[in-house]
């Protein structure tokens, strides 16, 4: 692909430099890409109703032509006016979780081109709560498709540091919000079918979506393959993955570092408990938080981490086995399917 220079512009996601959104916005309006911060991860942006600028981001990204992006709008209004029919459930779901980490999946109308779909019928749509995410959506006055930053099969994004490792010389401009709130993707959730299905777990959990909706079906297990169909398309198994290969402990993980490092193999360890007492050469121990959400904000940068730091196997404790802890079982189950 061609490559570009990529430029980084520091904002203060408080104080908004206006000069820096309104170059953004620009960007977006002549095809190009701009990074982004939102609160779950950064997005890659285009222009979602120029197919030459989203045909931008696949090649950027590296990803299959099937798997469809998710269209970024200011607000449900907005949102309204890219779909043939805004159900009830979409309404109060807007209504409740807009701006926010929610993506709803409506049948898209003719104006949404088809790359952006993946050549489906419907769209993937959601208004961020990022204040910097807002304020670029509001200027551009466009709706901006926006896969998370980062070449396809890596790691999301959660700092323009990742975005520019991964993307240098592939993106225009780079928008440095700091780290992301949140830490992982939004919750998708098709309402084309009836009970609405959730389509990728996230930081809205099921319990949050049936107060406000009724029944929600749980979605489909996630896959230990990459030839699973994409009937969910683009929830490919392989996903969300680091370099090192990641293993999921059955218990705290002691044995399977001991017996990784027996073989000279250099590890780090997500741990919950107090292991400080261990000694374990070449092993890097990251004590990660007890709550799914603090764990979920800091789980992809401790990747990215442990990736720079050259280590080759990532042991990760057994996760508590409650709801709160879905949405991080499936992105550790994804990058543990090499
Ligand atoms: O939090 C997020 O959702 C981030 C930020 C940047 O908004 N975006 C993100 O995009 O994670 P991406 O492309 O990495 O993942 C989008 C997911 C994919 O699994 C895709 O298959 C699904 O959403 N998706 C998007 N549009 C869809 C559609 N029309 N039908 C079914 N699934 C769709
Ligand atoms: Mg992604």
């Amino acid at each position: 692909m061609t490559q570009t220079s990529t430029r980084t512009a520091q904002l203060d996601p408080l104080h908004i430099d206006a000069s820096v959104i309104a170059e953004a916005a620009a960007i977006l309006r002549r095809g190009g890409l701009v990074a982004f911060p939102t609160e779950t991860v950064y997005g890659l942006g285009a222009n979602a109703l120029d197919p030459a600028a989203v045909a931008r981001i696949f090649e950027a990204k590296g990803r299959p032509s099937r798997n469809p992006i998710i269209v970024h709008v200011a607000d449900a209004a907005r949102a309204r006016t890219l779909t043939t029919s805004w159900p009830g459930s979409a309404e109060m779901l807007a209504t409740r979780f807009w701006p926010g980490p929610l993506t709803l999946i409506l049948p898209k109308n003719s104006a949404m081109p088809d790359i952006v779909t993946g050549g489906g019928p419907n769209v993937g749509l959601r208004a961020p709560a990022q204040p910097i995410a807002q304020a670029l959506l509001q200027a551009a006055g466009l709706p901006v498709a926006a896969p998370s930053a980062n070449r396809s099969t890596e790691l999301s994004p959660t700092t323009a540091q990742h975005v520019v490792h991964s993307l240098g010389g592939r993106v225009e401009l780079v928008l440095d919000g700091g780290s992301t709130t949140v830490g992982i993707e939004s919750t998708v959730v098709d309402l084309t079918s009836n009970p609405p299905r959730i389509l990728r777990p996230g930081p809205i959990g099921i319990a949050q979506l049936e107060s406000c909706i009724g029944t929600v079906l749980p979605g489909l297990p996630t896959p230990h393959g990459d030839e699973s169909p994409l009937a969910a398309p683009g929830l490919m198994a392989r996903h969300y993955a680091p370099r090192a290969t990641l293993i999921l402990a059955s218990g705290g993980g002691l044995e399977e570092v001991r017996r990784l490092v027996s073989r000279g193999h250099r590890v780090g360890w997500l741990v919950f408990a107090d292991v400080s007492g261990t000694r374990l050469p070449g092993v890097s121990i990251v004590p990660m938080p007890a709550n799914a959400e603090d764990f979920a904000v800091h789980l992809y940068a401790v990747l990215h981490r442990l990736d720079a730091a050259g280590v080759e196997t990532i042991v990760v404790a057994r996760l508590p086995d409650t709801p709160q802890w879905t949405a991080v079982r499936d992105r550790l189950t994804r990058a543990a399917t090499a």
